[in-house]
């Protein structure tokens, strides 16, 4: 799987990507998951995190989509500032370099085992390999606080904000999670992904940082 950058810079190169990411998010969070809250009548998945500001990572399989998350910086709003803000104890998290995370996906055919790592585990590396190529120091994330056992087994340091709340008969908590070398290094080695996912078609101009030796893993 390879997961493509969609940022403000390179956007029109995916227009038509994006597009069919806002159905598919509608068919897992409005039809799967039943979050009708977020129903429109267009059939697309989109709220008022959908910015120029967002980053979309993509995973792409032969051309399909099978993966993505998106990526607000928290210096907009996010959904802990101005949806969930009972779930930080103390105001929410705004800093250039924290992201927050959501709309974590993998659609359904690819879930669970499957040849090669798994798709979920490769989405979340690709979020720490960008998080340490632009330079990030931490995820904010909304979780269903069942998912934050399985970040801290992939190798995450993930710090609750406040305490998990019952939100629409669902336990959700607000965590931060550390971006450094040996998060990545530590998905990768415990999930098995091979190393750097991301492609940056069209971001040519944005600095990047070196990323650490995927070889430190063996
Ligand atoms: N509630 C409780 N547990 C859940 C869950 C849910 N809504 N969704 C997944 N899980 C658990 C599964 O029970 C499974 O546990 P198991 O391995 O012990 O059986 C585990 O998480 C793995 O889930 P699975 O769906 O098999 O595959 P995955 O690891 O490839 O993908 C997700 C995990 C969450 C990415 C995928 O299930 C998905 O895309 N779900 C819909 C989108 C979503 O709900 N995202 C989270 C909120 S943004």
């Amino acid at each position: 799987m390879d997961v493509h950058v969609v940022r403000r810079e390179n956007r029109e190169l995916y227009a038509d990507l994006i597009e069919r990411q806002f159905r598919i998010r509608h068919q897992i969070y409005v039809v799967e998951r039943k979050w009708t809250e977020l129903e429109r009548p267009d059939g697309r998945e989109i709220d008022q995190f959908d910015t120029d500001d967002t980053v979309y990572l993509i995973g792409l399989q032969n051309g399909e989509i099978v993966a993505g998350m998106r990526m607000v910086p928290t210096t907009s709003p996010t959904l802990l500032s101005d949806i969930f803000p009972q779930l930080a104890l103390d105001s929410p998290v705004r800093r250039p370099d924290v992201y927050e995370l959501s709309r974590i996906f993998v659609v359904p055919t690819k879930r669970g085992e499957h040849a090669g790592p798994r798709a979920e585990a490769v989405i979340q590396a690709a979020a720490m390999e960008y998080g340490l190529t632009i330079g990030l120091s931490a995820f904010t994330i909304v979780l269903e606080t069942w998912w934050l056992p399985r970040l801290l087994d992939q190798g995450w340091r993930a710090r609750p904000l406040g305490l998990p709340q019952d939100i629409n008969g669902m336990s959700t908590t607000a965590v931060l999670v550390d971006v450094d070398d040996e998060s990545w290094l530590e998905i990768c080695a415990r999930r098995a992904v091979p190393g750097p996912a991301l492609l940056w078609q069209g971001l040519d101009g944005i600095d990047r940082n070196p990323l650490p030796n995927i070889m430190e893993l063996a």
